[in-house]
């Protein structure tokens, strides 16, 4: 068997891959552009591995996604492409609409052309699976009961508008064509192979550099973090045993303002690999312009995907985030690959 999964050389579907093919003999179609964000490096461990066929394409390339649905008769497409990064749509959106909107909207196209045409037993099995994010809903206040799937979608930035609207699309392929989709909205991931645009690679790194630590604003937003193996493990749970057209909240309980993330990192830092001057890396923390439109709160509420599928994440945040220092600590050669790429004409001027 096989399944097709799309930005599978980013952070959150290379480390899905990496597991998927640790726990189970299906061969997986990789379909990435390597942007900015794709990292072929962080799948190195599956080169001569024939289970892993990486093609570089966009999704929103009809002729080659028919052709590669063709060719290898995935049970199941998994829709991790997107630009995925707040800052970035904020400066320049017009990637976010053409990937997020329009790449979708053709790759569901691309998928209901080759679905339609199976035979029915694999008809009424396959499963298209797109990954979203928490963002949809927009933002909470202080005293907010968290997101629930119920809640309206009140997307905020370029970044949220564009999942927003992808999700919908995704819901109207099910309702008015049938496709058997199913779709998840996850907090905030951190975990090794994570892009140091992020708060907290980026927080790991620049103090490791010795650089400053931007806080945006007075670094009381609030995010609800979640180890990227548990987002893994419950889109595996999704896929297996999800309803269709039904959307599944993923999140770990646990709401944290930011400051008290990039306090903690300092913490571990100071622990794991202590300053020569004996300073703390919580010296480095800088606070800085907010970010345009900045979403105050997110929450959310994982209980339908606990209750109906049994999920739950293997990590605490106290055990995720020690593992996830230990990683860039144990991986200086990777994050200097990112950094000696495109990637850092874009941290350059943002963040110098
Ligand atoms: P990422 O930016 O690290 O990786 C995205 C990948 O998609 C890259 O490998 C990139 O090359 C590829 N890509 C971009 N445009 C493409 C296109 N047109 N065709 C094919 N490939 C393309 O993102 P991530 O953090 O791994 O996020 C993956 C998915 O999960 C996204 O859909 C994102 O919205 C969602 N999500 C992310 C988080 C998070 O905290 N990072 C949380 C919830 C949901
Ligand atoms: O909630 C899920 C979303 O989480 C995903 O859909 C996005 O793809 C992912 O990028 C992430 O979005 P955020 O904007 O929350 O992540 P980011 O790491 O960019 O920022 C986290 C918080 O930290 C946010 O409140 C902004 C703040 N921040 C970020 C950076 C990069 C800073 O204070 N300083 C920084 O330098």
């Amino acid at each position: 068997m096989t399944i097709l999964v799309t930005g599978a050389a980013g952070f959150i579907g290379a480390n899905f891959v990496l597991d998927w093919l640790a726990l189970s003999q299906e061969t997986v179609i990789n379909l990435d552009k390597l942007t900015y964000a794709g990292n072929l490096e962080t799948l190195s461990s599956l080169q001569g591995d024939a289970r892993h066929i990486f093609v570089q394409g966009d999704i929103g390339d009809a002729e080659l996604v028919s052709r590669l649905l063709a060719e290898h008769q995935p049970r199941a497409v998994l829709n991790f492409a997107a630009e995925s990064h707040v800052d970035r749509s904020i400066h320049g959106p017009g990637d976010f609409i053409e990937t997020n909107i329009v790449g979708t909207f053709r790759l569901l196209e691309s998928v209901r052309g080759y679905w339609s045409a199976l035979p029915e037993q694999e008809k009424s099995a396959f499963r298209f699976l797109h990954v979203s994010t928490d963002e949809v809903y927009g933002s909470l206040s202080k005293d907010d009961p968290a997101f629930a799937e119920t809640n309206r979608y009140e997307p905020n930035s370029p970044y949220s508008a564009s999942k927003a609207a992808s999700d919908h699309l995704v819901r109207a392929w099910h309702h008015t064509y049938g496709l058997p989709v199913l779709t998840t909205n996850c907090s905030n991931n951190y975990g090794p192979y994570h892009f140091p645009e992020k708060l907290i690679p980026l927080m790991i790194v620049n103090a490791l550099a010795g650089k400053p630590l931007p806080v945006y604003g007075d670094g009381m937003q609030i995010r609800d973090w979640l180890y990227v193996k548990d987002h893994c493990s419950a889109i595996r749970r999704v896929l297996e045993a999800g309803r269709l057209g039904e959307t599944y909240n993923v999140g770990g309980w646990n709401e944290k303002p930011n400051i008290e993330i990039v306090n903690t990192v300092c913490k571990l830092l100071d622990e794991l690999r202590p300053k020569a001057d004996g300073s703390s890396y919580a010296t480095q923390i800088t606070y800085v312009t907010d970010r345009p439109g900045h979403d105050r709160r997110y929450a959310i509420d994982a209980r339908k995907l606990e209750a109906e599928l049994g999920w739950k994440p293997a990590e605490t945040f106290e055990s995720g985030i020690r593992k996830t220092v230990e990683w860039y600590l144990a991986n200086p050669q990777w994050v200097s690959n990112v950094q000696s790429g495109a990637y850092r004409d874009w941290v350059s001027k943002q963040y110098a």
